[in-house]
């Protein structure tokens, strides 16, 4: 298993020139699915769950060709059935019930794999789905669907779910009447998903809003598109930045998708300058501390950024509490980062911090994709080395994270 090896104290500076989104790429990936004309989608990132989509898309049928960062999809489908295999890889392998069933009226799908950060229950997307008049049977760890008599419908969501809110608009783009989903997720991606659908000829609208429609159409055609930046990589490389100081020019981001967090690092003394698809960040002194983070559905501050909060939060010159409301146990971190001298209470879904002046370097290993990314920052600070294991986890989500990361001046090889 591969692992990085940092020595820290390296201020970070330079430029970076962001990926395209992760999350925004794969509901499209299950989108594309919704025609049998070729798609083509740029600024596709070089990930394993990009590559583990594309795997599942080939396993059903579809012609998938990477060309560089485009990729460029043909959904010929000759089956309905997602194994169980690749569907345990990720999370994203769910959005593909709803592309199936919307076009093969059948689908069998095994429950969804994805990071290790709690049950990551399915029920909102099922419970969707049976309004629209799916039938549903689970059994055998695996979910049986039949959407021959399917309706739009009006759906109420207990919780704004981001992929069940991708999984219903993907359903519900073909299907007969009209389709309105209220407390719907509002994040980048789903807009992205609203813009890719419409250009392919479906009707969609209100994503980014809690209140979305969808007018069924009879079918969907063929298109281009480009994915948007990743916010979450986005925030990490500022938070990178933040941590061990220096000046870091973000190149391609969207600052409308980061309010929460760029407003956090402002508070907490560093310099950030926006325009309209950059972020520049100036870290040259000790952080204020961040009193109290809480991770909430878009646009609050973005749970996929808690773990390298917690990062920061523990060399802050102070008390910072974080709260984790989206998922039950998102703090698989903590004790590695305790074992590089942070000093960090977890009670249920809180996090007391208390800052040190400066970690101290240790063999950690990741847990998951942002737990992993939030201990490379540690490493960036800590004095001496600092060895990390099982850094798989964090190249599902980061593109040549050790390498960027190295062109801004920081110690860190692969091994
Ligand atoms: C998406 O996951 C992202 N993944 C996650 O990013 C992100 O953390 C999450 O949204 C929240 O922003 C992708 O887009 C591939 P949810 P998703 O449905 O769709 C509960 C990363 O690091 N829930 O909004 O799974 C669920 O258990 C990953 O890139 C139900 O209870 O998120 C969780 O507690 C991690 N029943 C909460 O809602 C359901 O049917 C949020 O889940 C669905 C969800």
């Amino acid at each position: 298993m591969a692992k990085y090896i940092i020595n820290g104290g390296s201020a970070l500076n330079g430029k970076v020139f962001l990926q395209g989104a992760k999350n925004a790429v794969l509901p499209l990936f299950a989108a594309a699915l919704l025609t049998e004309e070729e798609v083509v989608l740029h600024n596709c990132p070089d990930l394993l769950d990009v590559d583990n989509m594309a795997r599942i898309l080939q396993s059903i049928g579809a012609d998938v060709e990477r060309h560089g960062e485009t990729i460029k999809i043909r959904g010929n489908l000759n089956s309905y059935e997602i194994p169980y295999g690749l569907a345990k890889e990720l999370r994203s392998s769910i959005f593909l019930l709803g592309s199936v069933l919307a076009r093969r009226k059948k689908a069998k799908v095994a429950y969804p794999g994805g990071c290790d950060i709690g049950l990551r229950p399915i029920n909102i997307h099922l419970d969707a789905f049976r309004e629209l008049g799916v039938k549903i049977e689970e059994k055998y760890g695996y979910i049986y669907c039949d959407a021959s008599n399917m309706q739009g419908s009006h759906i109420n969501f207990d919780y704004p779910s981001v992929g069940a809110t991708e999984n219903v608009m993907l359903l519900a783009a073909t299907a007969k009447g009209i389709t309105t989903i209220s407390n719907a997720a509002r994040e980048p991606e789903i807009e992205g998903l609203q813009d890719f659908l419409n250009l392919m000829g479906a009707k969609v609208s209100g994503a980014g809003t809690p209140f979305i429609t969808i007018e069924g159409v009879e079918s969907l055609k063929g298109t281009e598109y480009t994915t948007i930046p990743d916010r979450i990589v986005a925030g990490t490389y500022l938070m990178a930045c933040a941590i061990c100081g220096g000046e870091v020019e973000l190149i391609g981001a969207r600052p409308a998708h980061l309010h929460a967090l760029l407003s956090k690092l402002s508070k907490s003394g560093c310099k950030i300058k926006v325009n309209n698809d950059k972020i520049y960040i100036k870290a040259d002194r000790r952080l204020l501390p961040f009193e109290r983070v809480e991770t909430q559905p878009y646009p609050g501050f973005p749970t996929d950024l808690q773990a390298p909060l917690c990062a920061l939060a523990s060399v802050a010159c102070g008390n910072t509490v974080v709260i984790e409301n989206i998922f039950e146990t998102r703090f698989k971190h903590v004790p590695e980062l305790i074992k590089m001298g942070a000093r960090i209470i977890v009670s249920g879904s809180v996090a007391s911090i208390r800052g040190v002046e400066r970690l101290r370097g240790a063999e950690v290993t990741a847990m998951d994709l942002r737990g992993g990314a939030a201990l490379v920052l540690a490493g960036l600070n800590a004095k001496g080395t600092t060895i990390i294991n099982e850094v798989h986890h964090i190249e599902r989500g980061y593109e040549n994270f050790d390498a960027i990361l190295s062109s801004l001046g920081a110690d860190i090889v692969k091994v």
